[in-house]
């Protein structure tokens, strides 16, 4: 078959005939799949992309006004504070109990840093039983709707390239005891792939090298999959975001919520004290009166280092990327059925074909992937929150294998988190001269979502645990 005269005029006009170097050499078919995965690309974009992307080291801009962002402190300071937190926590959860809120997982990175094979929700995390990041926010989502009152509805974003294989797993899991109807998945969009002499980079001799768009494409990937539409019928308007890789989070929390909805606001963050100038967390900063956030990677050194008169860090405010962005912002941002976020460019070792059709697994960054963030989605939002929470309640992010954010420190944070719980609960917890627990524990999700629930637990139990054992409750 012939490739339409348009596409291939496109294809030219962008510098990228090289795509169709093979179109001879391949089966109707596959040139009608190819034809077809190259109709979705807009190239009338590709030569701006390359000029500023890939040809170019794009600088992320830090504009001369560059602030702290403020933010609700952990624990009220004041009277005023207390009332506001007291009146918050009640809100929240009556707007849980009337089901105005739903559950959002972003699961649709590649996890490479975690070499692990398979989607990322699908790691045996539990420090005694294995039990799954994914089983921890089911049965997080399971427990909430029960204490609160309502069910949650659950929307869990994949890519393309782990869609088949996280739905498998839901399926195989019995959906970890939600209702199959309380779990809705859509996948997000996807960018091509570029080498460093700005041409796409081809799979196959049929297929481009495709890659997902970054979590900023959740936001039109919502619309596009018809969740939005599902969320207005449902009756949520408050969408609680979270990421895979972390089973600590509150998958729904009323105080959070309630602040977010007695300010106004549009798109809230939860905000963390950053353990030290460099730990690799996201920053909240404020320019023109607009929160952003600016990566780890992208704040100036002299920044990160800044301190205040009383030596505390300046930019202090680390970002667990846990957010809550109402229905409307979404439905008002890609009502054109397009949204442009700012692209960020990463440098990537991206396997490929050569021009004589011979693959290539380089072993050195050979191209350039982009991607977009949701939180370049923060200054577009007309009223923000920022609420500091504990991280060792809300943060354990399984990133690499071993050392800093690994899988071992994340077990070790779920095990504190639930000793400290049960000890607050009257429960005697060995320990060790270091201070850490001396003992593995494990505590259903489904059993407790908050210090509440642990006191419950230890009143209809005789908890007894010994040094050195390993508990399951
Ligand atoms: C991220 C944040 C950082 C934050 C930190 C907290 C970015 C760029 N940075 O860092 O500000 O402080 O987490 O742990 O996000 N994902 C998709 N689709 C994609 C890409 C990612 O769904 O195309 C999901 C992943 O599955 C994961 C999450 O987004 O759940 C974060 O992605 P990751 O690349 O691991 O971000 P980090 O660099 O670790």
């Amino acid at each position: 078959m012939n490739i339409s005269q348009e596409l291939a005029e496109s294809i030219r006009a962008a510098g990228q005939e090289h795509l169709l170097r093979f179109w001879n050499d391949i089966t109707e078919d596959e040139q009608r799949a190819f034809a077809a995965q190259l109709e979705k690309i807009d190239f009338s974009i590709l030569p701006g992309l390359i000029r500023d992307y890939v040809l170019n080291r794009p600088r992320t801009a830090i504009p001369d006004d560059l602030g702290p962002a403020p933010y609700f402190p952990a624990v009220p300071r004041n009277d005023a504070e207390r009332s506001l937190y007291a009146r918050a926590e009640k809100e929240g959860r009556e707007l849980l109990r009337a089901g105005r809120v739903c559950c959002l997982t972003v699961a649709g990175g590649q996890g490479t840093r975690l070499g692990f094979d398979g989607p990322k929700g699908t790691y045996p995390i539990g420090p005694v039983t294995g039990r799954t990041l994914f089983e921890y926010f089911a049965q997080n989502i399971i427990r909430a709707g029960w204490k609160f009152g309502h069910p949650l509805s659950w929307y869990i974003m994949t890519s393309s390239l782990n869609h088949a294989a996280t739905t498998d797993f839901f399926r195989k899991n019995g959906w970890f005891g939600l209702k199959e109807e309380q779990v809705f998945f859509f996948t997000q969009g996807t960018m091509p792939a570029f080498g460093y002499d700005g041409k796409l980079l081809l799979a196959s001799k049929n297929a481009l090298s495709l890659s997902p768009d970054g979590h900023g494409g959740t936001l039109l990937a919502l619309r596009k999959s018809g969740a939005l539409d599902r969320m207005k019928k449902e009756g949520t308007d408050i969408i609680s975001y979270f990421q895979v890789d972390n089973p600590l989070v509150h998958v729904v929390d009323p105080l959070f919520i309630g602040m977010h909805a007695l300010e106004g606001a549009e798109m809230s963050a939860v905000m963390l004290s950053k353990t030290g100038p460099f730990e690799k967390l996201g920053n909240f900063c404020v320019s023109g009166g607009r929160l952003q956030i600016i990566e780890y990677s992208d704040l100036p050194q002299e920044l990160a280092e800044k301190r205040n008169a009383d030596g505390s860090l300046a930019f202090v405010a680390g970002s667990p990327a846990i957010h809550l962005i109402r229905r409307d912002f979404v439905e008002q941002l890609t009502a054109s059925g397009s949204l442009r976020l700012p692209w960020h460019r990463a440098d990537k070792k991206i396997p490929h074909i050569d021009d004589a059709g011979n693959p290539v697994v380089p072993a050195e960054p050979n191209g350039v992937k982009l991607e977009s963030f949701i939180f370049d989605a923060l200054p577009l939002a007309k009223k923000t929150m920022v609420m500091e929470f504990d991280r060792r309640e809300v943060f354990a992010p399984t990133k690499n294998k071993t050392g800093v954010d690994s899988v071992e420190s994340c077990r070790q944070m779920l095990v504190d988190r639930d000793a400290a719980r049960l000890e607050g609960a009257g429960v005697k917890i060995p320990r060790k001269a270091d201070g850490t627990p001396d003992a593995l524990i494990e505590i259903s999700p489904l059993e407790v979502l908050d210090a509440e629930d642990a006191r419950t637990l230890a009143a209809s139990r005789n908890i007894v645990i010994g040094p050195g054992a390993e508990v399951v409750l």
